[in-house]
């Protein structure tokens, strides 16, 4: 008699694990942590929700538009409700400790949010950003108590952000890869649930288009999401600037695209497709010359008595042309768009005709356009080049 061949994959003959037991728990740190969270969580219930500002458009229009007004958080943009967002996402999953410092990669508005909740929960803050980011955002980072750290261009504050958290035990927050996820989509007071509520009495309460703009991606996915969520037929449209990769990530399906130059439009359009945009979400997205941008926040100061930041004009830039759209059709509905930060910060850039001198920018075509559509209905150039 042969004796079996040995299986070649026979399993090993069983050995009792040895018990064990690894407790990491530490009561000082808990307590820190729910006072952090504590406090996070306050800060929001002493806040106002944000305004709907309605913006005037001949009344027989049958077409309404509407700016959420996100520059009025106390730290003066749509990235106030990101950045208590990432802190408590950052929290719960326990990769905010006490005395070590929360680093973040940012364009500048993230970062002032940021700061504030930092120095409300105690911990220093570093901010990584582009030395061509304006004065007044680093201004407002040190006056939250921040510090910023400077580096040549965009596309650099990923690589030095994590080397500065590797070097100093701190945290990298991350937002280009946190926002879409440490936001509540389905409601809790999420900017979209906001919207709803704020139109539930007007007379289109269910808008036909929400326009976006995109900087993590993070404010679209949490309105395309949410609408899905509660099945309301309105359209996400993503209005993207010069220069930037998601437009053409988005129009070819290529997460891998990427860009050679950095936006000019401060908080928006980045030179890769980042992993906190949600494609899948958005029904439209629409490419907006920095020219139309700034000349539709000139145009807004005159009709609200408002100055913006240059991404507010990028959005109202694209929900012009659809309600252009919609005009022609003869179709009636809502528009709505975002105010999300104050020109106040800008006033040496968009606001300064020498600055846009020097970067070749010439707004005068598209003020026309703008102020004609506001009369006409009709966005189109009166004599389109080549038109004859
Ligand atoms: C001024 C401004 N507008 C719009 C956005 C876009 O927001 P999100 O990061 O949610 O895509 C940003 C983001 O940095 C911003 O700073």
């Amino acid at each position: 008699m042969h004796a079996p061949e040995p299986k070649p994959h026979a399993a090993r003959p069983h050995t009792p694990a040895q018990e064990a037991d690894v407790d990491r728990s530490d009561l000082a740190y808990r307590r820190w942590l729910s006072e952090a969270v504590g406090k996070v969580q306050a800060d929001a219930n002493r806040s106002a929700d944000t305004h709907l500002l309605s913006v005037p458009l001949p009344a027989d229009w049958g077409i309404d538009l509407y700016l959420k007004d996100e520059s009025t958080h106390p730290t003066g943009s749509l990235k106030h409700r990101l950045a208590r967002s990432l802190f408590l996402y950052a929290l719960c999953n326990g990769w905010i400790r006490p005395g070590r410092p929360v680093i973040e990669a940012s364009s500048g508005s993230t970062a002032v949010s940021e700061a504030y909740f930092a120095r409300l929960i105690g911990v220093p803050f570093v901010a990584v950003m582009a030395r061509g980011t304006v004065r007044a955002k680093v201004d407002l980072i040190e006056f939250h108590g921040g510090r910023c750290h400077l580096v040549d261009g965009p596309g650099e504050v990923y690589e030095a952000a994590t080397r500065l958290a590797a070097k100093t035990g701190g945290h990298y927050m991350d937002q280009f890869t946190y926002a879409e996820r440490a936001t509540d989509w389905r409601g809790n007071n999420n900017i979209a649930e906001s919207i709803f509520r704020q139109l539930a009495a007007e007379r289109h309460p269910v808008p036909t288009w929400i326009v976006a703009t995109a900087g993590t991606g993070g404010t679209s996915a949490t309105l395309a999401r949410y609408v899905r969520y509660a099945q309301a037929t309105t359209g996400i449209c993503v209005a993207d600037p010069e220069n930037s990769a998601f437009f053409p990530g988005w129009r070819d399906g290529d997460p891998a695209a990427v860009t050679y130059t950095g936006s000019r439009i401060e908080g928006i359009g980045r030179q890769r497709v980042e992993p906190s945009f949600v494609p899948g979400a958005i029904d439209r997205m629409m490419r907006v010359p920095d020219a139309a941008s700034i000349a539709g926040i000139r145009v807004l100061e005159r009709l609200l008595g408002r100055r913006a930041g240059a991404s507010t004009g990028t959005g109202l830039w694209a929900a012009f042309r659809i309600i252009a759209e919609m005009r022609a059709r003869g179709e009636h509905g809502s528009v709505v768009g975002l105010l999300c930060d104050p020109g106040e910060r800008y006033l040496e850039k968009y606001y300064a005709d020498t600055w846009l001198s020097t970067q070749g920018i010439d707004i005068t075509p598209y003020v026309e356009r703008i102020e004609r559509f506001l009369v006409t209905g009709s966005l189109e150039t009166v004599n389109p080049p080549g038109g004859g």
